[in-house]
């Protein structure tokens, strides 16, 4: 599973193995994750601040009341808001203890109070700390709680003694991280997913385009792919990079895009057209720069095809996701796609609003199926893809009737964003 643009919030707390932290942050770093370092007070007396900088490539939080430049706006809210998940390692007696009782007197455990996202901790401590009775029934507290427990470890101490404390490797936390996302909502499922605009040319320098970024196609792609899904991504033009382990062709106009989708389109188990198809294409592209010889200039645009149309007409159909963006009327708009289109699902955005939506980090969509609604209140567009696509793998399995509980038990945890 890939760790790639999930926000890692890494909170050290005071302990040896705070050194092994640091390497922990350069492996997520490697694996693309975006990483903010939350440190308590004592953390800062085995590692210093500076070594987090300048691994994590952001500035190192301690204190809830640091001067807003040097935490980059960043305050408890905003951390707990931006975090996918929050790991402390080590997490010392001490951190377990106070998240135990809810104290908030740093920076660290005033945002585990605020969080939505998972906790986990991986504690790192004197195998006679460890086995406290204070310190296990603090522990078992936490875990009703829902907090994660990575570790620790069984071994040889930083102190000589023997015995269970040692702070998981950061290879293991790693991997414990990356299966966090891992949902297996969709796994093995075939899912095809169209991103971006298209370009249709005037003539050699020209071209007809829209505002369409790509992010919100490349994001649900992603969240595809860590839901187990064999993802195919076509994307128009985007100044993205193509995201980890999905099959990726990039197309340039409309009619590009509809023959990458029919070539492939057999196979598919769902198909989701986030792209901003063109609707309308200049009849001939010219062959030569058009020069201003004249006052006006008119240029005939053709329709395309619309590919989402030709994909839902198919006999075998996928499941069919389209979106909508208005800037009027979402819902009647959305609804009368929705049955002219024959979908199975639509999403639709308001792009009337200039900070959401096209070309933006944010967005919030109404979604709507034969018989059903469900709002995804605005958020970014990471975690928008991932409750659109645990959405998508529970209509997917009613629709298929697929036994697999799991999948659906996953989705309905995941779409409530419970911990
Ligand atoms: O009809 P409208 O363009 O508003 O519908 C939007 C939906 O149709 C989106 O899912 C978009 O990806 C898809 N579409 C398409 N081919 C087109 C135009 C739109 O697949 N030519």
């Amino acid at each position: 599973m890939s760790l790639a643009n999930k926000n890692i919030l890494l909170g050290v707390s005071g302990g040896i193995a705070a050194y092994k932290s640091a390497e922990l942050v350069r492996e997520l770093v490697r694996a693309h994750a975006k990483v903010r370092v939350v440190m308590t007070h004592s953390a800062k007396k085995f590692v210093t601040p500076l070594t987090f900088q300048a691994l994590s490539d952001n500035s190192v939080l301690s204190d809830e009341f640091e001067q807003a430049e040097a935490t980059n706006g960043m305050d408890h809210i905003a951390l707990a808001r931006w975090a996918d998940v929050v790991l402390i390692a080590p997490a010392s007696a001490n951190t377990i203890a106070k998240l135990t009782h809810g104290g908030a007197d740093d920076l660290l455990s005033t945002t585990c109070l605020v969080t939505h996202a998972p906790i986990a901790l991986a504690p790192a401590m004197n195998q006679a700390m460890w086995s406290n009775s204070a310190t296990q029934d603090n522990v078992e507290t936490l875990q009703k709680r829902g907090f994660l427990f990575f570790g620790p470890a069984s071994g040889q101490q930083a102190c000589g003694d023997i015995g269970e404390g040692r702070m998981f490797e950061p290879h293991q936390l790693l991997l414990s991280l990356s299966n966090l996302f891992n949902t297996g909502e969709l796994t093995d499922v075939n899912v095809m997913v169209t991103a971006g605009p298209t370009q249709e040319p005037i003539d050699p320098v020209r071209y007809i385009s829209n505002r369409s970024s790509g992010r919100m196609g490349f994001a649900i792609a992603e969240a595809a792919y860590d839901a187990g899904a064999n993802v195919h991504l076509i994307s128009g033009p985007v100044a993205l990079a193509k995201p980890q382990g999905v099959e990726y062709a990039s197309v340039k106009t409309a009619q590009d895009m509809f023959d990458a989708v029919q070539a492939n389109i057999k196979i598919q188990q769902i198909f989701i057209s986030c792209a901003a198809v063109a609707d309308y294409r200049p009849v001939a592209k010219q062959p030569n720069k058009i020069k201003k010889l004249h006052d006006d200039l008119s240029v005939t645009l053709v329709r395309n095809p619309d590919i989402i149309t030709e994909v839902a007409k198919q006999s075998n159909k996928p499941f069919v996701v389209g979106f909508a963006a208005e800037t009027q009327e979402l819902e009647k708009f959305a609804l009368h796609k929705l049955e002219r289109k024959r979908l199975d699902m639509i999403a639709g955005n308001d792009v009337s609003e200039n900070e959401i939506g096209f070309d933006n980090e944010e967005n919030a969509l109404e979604v709507y199926w034969p018989g059903g609604h469900c709002s995804l209140e605005r958020d970014t567009k990471t975690k928008i893809a991932r409750r659109l696509i645990s959405l998508i793998a529970q209509r997917y399995a009613n629709t298929h009737k697929r036994s697999n509980v799991t999948i659906l038990k996953n989705a309905k945890d995941r779409s409530q964003n419970t911990r």
